[in-house]
């Protein structure tokens, strides 16, 4: 079920191509008040930075180049802080290190990072202890606590986000000036990225470049589409297309190869290497079936995209307790299988799109979580199982 909102009335883009997964903000009367503020507030990310990270994802494009791309499924307000964020960084750098000496070549590192803070989701509610609330959509829409004024959706967050993202990409400049002393050899970044979701968010951060007047996503260097908002005709796909930023597309079992040549048509016109990256997250058991032709269609039609493998939204699964958990054994499966299909249709595999935190986390089963009944140690996560940074080179090691 598609959770569908009531369009904002200003913006960019109208007249309004249809819009899944929106707040329902409830008609609140600071709306207007709060997108204006948006809109007159500072940039998160600059045009140059924007174009810098498009010059790492074109090497990828040209296969000179891999990605890692990765972080937290949602991304919490009161990890804003300097000393949070330089753990993240830390554990991302470290990750990106070991896929430079996996793979003898540069690896560009985007964190799912200052701005990850909204999320799309399967059921607009969820039962917690008998309760039936409104679901957790991310800090930019409402709070995970489990009471019903928590879950509203309040347009006011959308300030908070502002300045928590802020705070973030502050600690990360700070870090990474720092002489980069976690940041190993072989990297290029960080950037940061998020799944551009809430239209009123990220058309309220639109900026025009000064230098060549093109429009960009101030929100974030590099956003993406999700598998749930990628509608070629849809609002999210048409704001992507709009931009100058790189823009990635999730691709999930459900696309077949008409849809992905017609997102790549809108996404990539012009067929710019980095321009577009195809984050596939099709599952293992039917990547092996789907992937093929696509990569074949994608080819044919000569867009030189970056193929990323996201190898865990295919591959969640309940436990017997309702926890959400992943099998690092299905995680490397299905990464392994994108490999192996996407060199022999003779593309080069970009890298890695993964959900992994920077502490040692029980939130997927596989190496030190030895089996389900371990999870309930350490499961932090807001949203979706992350790896542990241990589980998260196993993979690596295990793929490249
Ligand atoms: C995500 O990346 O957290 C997500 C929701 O992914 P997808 O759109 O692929 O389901
Ligand atoms: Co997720």
């Amino acid at each position: 079920m598609q959770i569908t909102g009531p369009r904002a009335p200003a913006g960019p883009a109208a007249p309004y191509a249809a819009a899944p997964q929106q707040p329902d903000w409830a008609n609140h009367p600071d709306l207007p008040l709060v997108r204006g503020e948006l809109a007159a507030a500072r940039a998160l990310v600059t045009a140059e930075e924007v174009a810098a990270a498009r010059r790492a994802l074109a090497s990828a494009a040209r296969g000179s180049a891999r990605v890692l791309q990765a972080g937290d499924c949602a991304e919490s307000f009161a990890d804003d802080g300097a000393a949070r964020t330089a753990a993240k960084a830390a554990a991302l750098a470290s990750l990106a290190g070991r896929l430079h000496e996996r793979t003898g070549e540069d690896v560009a590192l985007f964190g799912r990072m200052a701005g990850q803070y909204a999320k799309p989701r399967s059921r607009p509610v969820e039962t917690v202890e008998g309760v039936e609330l409104p679901a957790y959509r991310g800090d930019l829409i409402n709070s995970a606590t489990a009471d019903a004024r928590s879950r509203r959706h309040d347009p006011h967050r959308m300030l908070r986000a502002h300045r928590a993202a802020s705070r973030v990409l502050g600690a990360l400049r700070a870090h990474h000036g720092d002489g980069a002393a976690d940041t190993p050899g072989g990297t290029d970044g960080p950037w940061v990225c998020h799944e551009a979701l809430v239209l009123d968010w990220e058309e309220s951060l639109l900026r025009t470049d000064p230098v060549t007047g093109g429009s960009f996503l101030s929100s974030t260097h590099f956003p993406w589409v999700g598998a749930r908002t990628r509608q070629p005709e849809g609002a999210h796909v048409r704001l992507l297309a709009s931009v100058v930023n790189p823009v990635g597309c999730k691709i999930g079992p459900s696309a077949d190869p008409e849809d992905v040549i017609r997102l790549c048509e809108v996404l990539d016109p012009e067929r710019e290497p980095g321009r577009l990256t195809l984050i596939v997250r099709m599952g293992a058991a039917a990547l092996p079936e789907l992937l093929p032709e696509v990569v074949r269609r994608v080819r044919r039609a000569g867009h030189p995209v970056v193929w990323l493998s996201d190898p865990m939204h295919g591959n969640t699964v309940r436990t017997l307790s309702g926890r959400k958990t992943r099998y690092l054994d299905d995680v490397i499966e299905e990464a392994r299988c994108f490999m192996r299909v996407v060199e022999s249709a003779g593309a080069h595999p970009g890298g890695l799109h993964l959900e992994v935190a920077d502490r040692e986390v029980t939130e997927c089963v596989g190496g030190p979580v030895a089996d389900e009944s371990q999870l309930g140690a350490r499961y932090e996560s807001l949203c979706d199982p992350r790896l542990c940074p241990e589980q998260a080179r196993m993979l690596i090691d295990a793929v490249l």
